[in-house]
């Protein structure tokens, strides 16, 4: 609880002084949400702007405008599109990257660039459509010259991913790469150690990592554990009765 306590205290400070910088942007409540400590995965925050409309939100349109809204969100990149995600808003399977890269800019659609299509592949090979799970990013705005997200990106991201999960209300999450995966499970260690299991998440789903499509593309090493993970994952979903 204490370590829960610390990122909340951390996150307030960093959401204040930025709203010092960004005015339209205040924080007005900060709460803890889903707080199940062990080993610190669940301490959770969520933002909410001046006129709570976080809290309001139920759906993953109206999320879509609100993020519309806050500037924060995105990176130097002041024209880029906002790429909230896609697929089946009521998926019982959430994938989760890194960032909008320049093909997701320009169609508002994540992992449809080299990587989405190796995705899709991977997905084929367990037997999911596209269409059958939702897809979203750490991010919801590219970064310049396709570099890692900042981790302070990654903190103003955060509550609006997390509300977007709480809409959803999936069962699994799947984390593709180290920045999805650290900034999720809030662990600064190496793909090794968080990939391979079932990780708790948020209090209710299960959450499981593995390498980015990209870094396959770079490295064929990773294939074996990545297929390993996938499968896994397709055993998991259908034990849990899951449903596209
Ligand atoms: N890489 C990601 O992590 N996300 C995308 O949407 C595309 C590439």
């Amino acid at each position: 609880m204490a370590d829960a306590q610390k990122i909340v205290d951390k996150a307030i400070k960093f959401l204040k002084a930025e709203q010092e910088v960004y005015g339209n942007f205040s924080v007005h409540e900060m709460r803890q949400v889903n707080i199940q400590s062990k080993n610190k995965q669940a301490a959770r925050v969520i933002a909410t702007d001046t006129n709570q409309q976080l809290d309001n939100i139920k759906t993953l349109d109206e999320l879509a405008e609100h993020c519309k809204s806050i500037d924060l969100l995105k990176t130097e990149l002041k024209e880029a599109n906002l790429v909230m995600g896609s697929g089946n808003p009521n998926a019982d399977l959430i994938i989760i990257g890194e960032a909008p890269g320049k093909q997701e800019d320009l169609q508002g659609e994540p992992f449809v660039g080299r990587s989405g299509q190796l995705l899709t592949k991977i997905l084929k090979a367990i037997n999911f459509e596209r269409e059958d799970i939702y897809i979203a990013n750490i991010l919801k705005y590219r970064p310049p010259e396709n570099r890692d997200p900042r981790p302070e990106e990654r903190l103003k991201s955060l509550p609006y991913l997390l509300k977007q999960i709480d809409i959803i209300n999936p069962k699994l999450i799947l984390c593709l790469g180290r920045i999805s995966a650290q900034t999720l499970l809030e662990n600064n260690g190496p793909m090794k150690n968080m990939r391979g299991s079932f990780h708790p998440f948020m209090g209710k789903y299960e959450l499981m990592v593995t390498y980015h499509p990209a870094a396959l593309l770079r490295n064929p090493n990773f294939k074996k554990d990545t297929w390993e993970d996938v499968q896994e994952l397709r055993k998991r979903y259908d034990e849990l009765g899951c449903k596209p």
